[in-house]
């Protein structure tokens, strides 16, 4: 049996700011088709990590292997026409424009038909009612949850293979971080990957299939979630429990 060729395989990623280094080589293999989550603390580098798997930051060493093909010096619009798609930390809408407005800014790189488009308008809303509710609101004026869909909603746009979410659940009510929970399930049932930067470990671990610990810019763990979730050593870093 061959083992298969993973859809995004990072190794001795190293990427920072200016002088100051922060990731010092990540490896990192992410299956196609799953659910991966990427948990730390506060500055281990996971959104430094996003930035640079979404062409914001360029690596200075190593490889990011998507299908395959090395990504490295590629722009942002350029990875996202490879099918990687970035819903940041903070949301980052348009607060004045309206929910379709900001949805349709996903679909900017795609040189497809209109009717194609309008399909993935019409799936984001399928998965997310409250933006069809609310499609003429202007974004900035709605809550944190209803945000996050949009946010969500923009990224799908681009029909991307591979979803990357910094800090899904930041500021929501355990209610709607269930509900976001369900839907991503729902999307990754219908064939999208996904790469979830979740502070709450638990949440993170019951959501994904594979998880990856990082702390101070290098990946300390990773594996089953499920086994993950009853590690004692994780829960004693991350959930400040002992093993039960
Ligand atoms: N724009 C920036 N300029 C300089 N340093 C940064 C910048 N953004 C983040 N950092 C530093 O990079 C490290 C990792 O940050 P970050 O990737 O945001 O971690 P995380 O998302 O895991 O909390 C931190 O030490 C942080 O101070
Ligand atoms: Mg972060």
């Amino acid at each position: 049996m061959t083992t298969p060729v993973p859809l995004l395989e990072i190794s001795g990623l190293q990427a920072g700011y200016g002088e100051i280094t922060v990731l010092w080589g990540i490896d990192m293999a992410l299956q196609q088709g799953e659910i991966t989550a990427l948990i730390g603390s506060n500055g281990a580098g996971k959104s430094t990590l996003m930035r640079t798997l979404s062409g914001l930051i360029a690596p200075r060493a190593g490889k990011i292997l998507w299908n395959g093909e090395d990504l490295c010096g590629k722009n942002p619009a350029q990875i996202l026409a490879h099918g990687i798609a970035h819903v940041p930390e903070g949301r980052r809408l348009f607060g004045p424009m309206n929910v379709e407005d900001n949805l349709l800014m996903g679909a900017y790189a795609r040189r497809e038909p209109r009717a194609a488009i309008a399909r993935s308008l019409d799936q984001v809303y399928t998965t997310f009612p409250k933006l069809y509710e609310r499609r003429t609101q202007a974004a900035g004026t709605m809550s944190g949850g209803e945000q996050q869909m949009c946010a969500i909603g923009r990224g799908l746009m681009s029909a991307p293979k591979l979803l990357m979410i910094d800090e899904l659940s930041l500021g929501l009510s355990p209610l709607l971080v269930e509900q976001l929970v369900e839907s991503l399930q729902a999307l990754n049932r219908d064939g999208l990957s996904l790469l979830v930067v979740e502070q709450d470990v638990v949440t993170a671990l019951e959501l994904s299939s594979h998880a990856f610990a990082m702390d101070m810019g290098r990946v300390v763990q990773g594996g089953g979630s499920s086994a993950m979730l009853h590690d004692p050593a994780i829960r004693q870093a991350y959930l400040g429990m002992l093993a039960a």
